[in-house]
């Protein structure tokens, strides 16, 4: 069988036709030679119940046998019904009576998101709201309108010109603070610049702010800091802008809360959710609605000016229910906190040391291990040497499904981090495959791009370079004056030698 198919055309054209995989069980996918891989990412935070369960095969056959589509914008159906009901159980309380939006992917909710948060001003006589304000580093989905929400780079460049042109503020990245500051003594500047940007472009004209509650594959578990969302919701409210937590992937119990929101208490406008609401078994996101949101439009024109084929269809939400229905019977949501505490755990005892570690971080089974050149200073690796790829691809070679964070999660060009999202039915000997793989993964990716690393950031055989005699734990050779600056060689006075990379 060839290796790629001539009538796919695939993301990625400079590298060899992804595997082949064939099916799923658990927590494990195989490809067409029977070799078994752990998927430590769930697709890509998708697949959280875990592949081939039984009760939510049965709900696809048994409904697509009763019906398997019917247009949600002329007659109704039970299953839509129904877990839009569940969903108003799921949402935080604070939303009052909600009503969902249903469509088929995390860009479409985000877009009747964007639709339904202007609708609700339209519909109260403020039609100059019409600014979205999102966050850089952040993503959204890949149509025009949610990429120019997102702040995605890399993937926003080529369409620049196409984009609306919504503002962004920085992201709440402790780790590498954009106003140089430290936790807690920070003032929280990060959450406080969305009032300074409303400010500028006048509030009047601001309809929305939204943010992923935990950031995910574009700067993967970056979570701001415990008063961060409170305040953006007083800043919201001051100045009427809905807030659109976009839940596509820390939703339905990613984080160990039912929403990633939950972790702070605040009460959203709009949420959207995606990926593990079907954790894959069919196309399945929405917009979940606080009462005061969709009441705008019923005492107003009372017409969504939004809708979609698929949205709401019989089978997609069926297999929601029963979705939705497995978390709460195996208390996965709990489950999803455990076992992401112990994973954390895990991977902060064998990595936290390794030189090329920068940062293990994670909420629940949402965890993102960012990799540096030298954790003193935190500099990236350079961007050529593909050091998050060569990781995935290692793990892959080892039966380990991790995913790539997109690149750019410094500063839009530079930097490299790994997702993890594990389906929330993994047991302990799946957690120190997990930890031993990825361990091992980026220890010889790291080797092989230096030739002269060790593991461990002991360099036993090489001579120490001798103008590197002021670093603690840094020695050189010759061959590394082109790499990067060595923190502890910073110092002209210490070291008079260009461009040491230890
Ligand atoms: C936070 C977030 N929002 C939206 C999306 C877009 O979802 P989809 O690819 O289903 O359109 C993604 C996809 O990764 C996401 O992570």
């Amino acid at each position: 069988m060839p290796k790629s198919s001539p009538y796919v055309l695939y993301g990625r054209m400079d590298r060899e036709c992804p595997t082949i995989i064939t099916r799923g069980k658990g927590v494990h996918i195989f490809d067409e030679d029977g070799k078994s891989y752990l998927d430590a990412v769930g697709g890509i935070g998708v697949v959280n119940i875990g592949h081939g369960v039984e009760e939510v095969v049965k709900t696809i056959s048994d409904q697509a046998r009763t019906l398997a589509f019917s247009y949600g914008g002329s007659v109704d159906n039970i299953p839509r019904r129904e877990l839009a009901r569940k969903l108003q159980q799921w949402a935080p309380s604070g939303m009052g009576e909600t009503q969902t939006f249903f469509c088929s992917g995390g860009a479409e909710a985000n877009e009747a998101a964007l639709k339904i948060a202007y609708q609700y001003h339209w519909e109260r006589g403020n039609q100059n709201k019409q600014v979205v304000i999102g966050r850089w580093q952040s993503y959204h989905g890949n149509t025009i309108a949610t990429l120019a929400m997102g702040g995605r780079t890399q993937w926003r460049r080529m369409h620049n010109p196409y984009l609306l042109n919504f503002p962004h503020i920085p992201p709440p990245y402790c780790y590498r603070c954009p106003w140089g500051h430290n936790y807690p003594g920070c003032d929280l500047v990060c959450a406080h610049d969305l009032r300074r940007v409303i400010r500028q472009i006048g509030g009047e004209n601001v309809a929305a702010f939204i943010a992923e509650p935990i950031i995910g594959t574009s700067m993967t578990a970056v979570a701001p800091p415990p008063e961060y969302y409170p305040i953006i919701r007083d800043i919201c409210d001051e100045y009427d802008v809905r807030l659109i937590v976009d839940e596509v992937i820390t939703g339905i119990g990613r984080t160990g809360e039912k929403w990633g929101i939950d972790h702070w208490q605040v009460t959203p406008d709009i949420i959207t959710t995606g990926k593990g609401l079907s954790s894959g078994y069919s196309p399945l996101a929405a917009a979940i609605l606080r009462e005061e949101v969709w009441q705008a439009i019923a005492s107003g024109s009372q017409k969504v000016m939004h809708s979609y084929t698929y949205g709401g269809n019989p089978l997609s939400c069926a297999v929601g229910l029963a979705v939705l229905n497995y978390i709460e019977d195996h208390d996965l949501v709990t489950r999803s906190k455990q076992m992401g505490d112990k994973l954390l755990g895990a991977l902060q005892r064998e990595m936290g040391d390794l030189p090329w570690v920068g940062q293990v971080r994670g909420v629940g089974l949402l965890i993102g291990v960012e990799l540096v050149a030298d954790r003193l200073t935190k500099d990236p690796f350079p961007i050529d040497w593909n050091v998050t790829q060569r990781v995935v691809e290692s793990s892959f070679d080892r039966g380990l499904l991790i995913a790539g964070g997109m690149a750019g999660l410094i500063d839009g060009v530079a930097g490299d981090h790994i997702q993890l999202s594990p389906p929330y039915v993994m047991e302990d000997e799946h957690l120190d495959f997990i930890v031993r793989t990825l361990s091992d993964s980026i220890s010889t990716v790291v080797a092989e791009s230096k030739g002269e690393w060790r593991v461990g950031g002991v360099i036993a055989d090489l001579p120490a370079c001798e103008t590197c005699v002021a670093c603690e734990r840094h020695q050189a050779t010759p061959e590394s004056s082109s790499l990067p600056t060595c923190s502890q060689t910073r110092s002209p006075a210490a070291v008079p030698a260009p461009g040491l990379f230890c």
